[in-house]
């Protein structure tokens, strides 16, 4: 059960990452157009990519302008971890270090700070996202890959190093955000093959777009939409992606029912997000920018584990990268198969 309303967690979400977008946009010298109120999303059509612009909400690293002591410490809690109240000292370094990343045991100095801009988003400090992307994907993933564009990864794991992805298949990313995934994907499947990013938030399908001309990939297509109501036709794709995405939705069953859709019989689902490893308290689970930082509305392993059996699939697993972290969740692989 929400402790929140479909609303509020969409504006939340939408807000946090829009705000993210437009910041690398109008660091990249993208002019951005009026704002027409909140981050349009699917139903803000009227307002193209082209022209949404700022709205100002933090949370997983887009507080740019916020880039030093505090400030930038109290985002990176936000972001990773519910104990944003708890933003000094050691307490906020053990939230950080506990968010996303895997070495949690490593919170110490420059490696609590590569911990720290890892869940959802990357400070400011272009080494330190850097240093981010560089711990989810290897050189091989990344390839020869515009650092600018993996710095903006906002992800928690690294789908492509599990998806075993092979040419001519076709690939949906669930919540794409700057594309970089879907970039990676693009690569493995070939001319032949064709890549789907699907987000929600304007000015992020704008940054992705962005990237997208300059990494020139012309199998990578992103489409606005819902993950709880996807815009794909039915049977159509082999592999589901996603990178920290599904914990932020309202409503997890309808986006694997969604998910189960759009796949091929046989189709797979190759997906790192955050999992809770324990029952989250009711507190826990009713922090909104918690939520927007991708920890608050993640399931349990359990009930992910249930989701996707009622959605139909087979062959779950489910690996969390720090089983033992003691703030209770990680990052975690996801595997399943649509049935023949
Ligand atoms: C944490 S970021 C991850 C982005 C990307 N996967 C990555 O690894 O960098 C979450 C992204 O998912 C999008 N998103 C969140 N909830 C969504 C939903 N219900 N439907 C569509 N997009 C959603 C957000 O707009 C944002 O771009």
């Amino acid at each position: 059960m929400n402790a929140h309303s479909k609303e509020a967690i969409r504006e939340a979400v939408t807000k946090h990452y829009g705000t993210f977008a437009r910041k690398q946009l109008e660091a990249g010298g993208v002019e951005g157009a009026a704002e027409g109120g909140a981050e349009g999303g699917v139903e803000g059509a009227a307002e193209s990519a082209a022209g949404k612009a700022g709205k100002a909400a933090a949370c997983c690293g887009p507080d740019t302008d916020a880039a030093t002591g505090t400030q930038v410490h109290q985002a990176e809690a936000a972001c990773c971890g519910p104990d944003t109240g708890a933003a000094t000292g050691t307490q906020v370094h053990q939230a950080e270090a506990a968010c996303c990343g895997p070495d949690t045991g490593a919170a110490t100095g420059t490696q609590v700070h590569q911990a720290e801009a890892a869940c959802c988003g990357p400070d400011t400090d272009a080494a330190t996202a850097q240093a981010w992307a560089d711990r989810l994907y290897d050189d091989k993933d990344l390839g020869d890959i515009d650092g600018a564009i993996a710095d903006l990864t906002l992800g928690c794991g690294n789908p492509i190093a599990i998806a075993e992805l092979n040419p001519g298949e076709t690939v949906l990313d669930l919540g794409s955000g700057a594309g970089l995934d879907c970039f990676l994907a693009s690569r493995q499947v070939g001319a032949g093959g064709k890549v789907i990013g699907v987000d929600m938030t304007d000015s992020m399908l704008e940054l992705a777009a962005r990237n997208l001309e300059k990494v020139g990939a012309r199998n990578v297509e992103f489409r606005r939409g819902y993950l709880e109501d996807l815009p794909v036709a039915s049977d159509a794709v082999d592999v589901i992606i996603s990178n920290c995405v599904i914990n932020l939705s309202f409503d997890k069953g309808a986006v694997l029912s969604e998910t189960f859709r759009v796949l091929r019989p046989g189709g797979r689902v190759r997906v790192s997000d955050i999992v809770w490893l324990r029952e989250p308290t009711a507190g826990e689970q009713s922090d909104l920018a918690s939520w927007a930082g991708c920890v608050a509305g993640a399931l349990t392993v359990a009930d992910f584990t249930n989701k996707l059996e009622e959605a139909g699939f087979t062959g779950i697993e489910i690996t969390p990268a720090t089983p033992e972290n003691p703030q209770g969740f990680s990052s975690a692989s996801i595997s399943a198969r649509k049935p023949w």
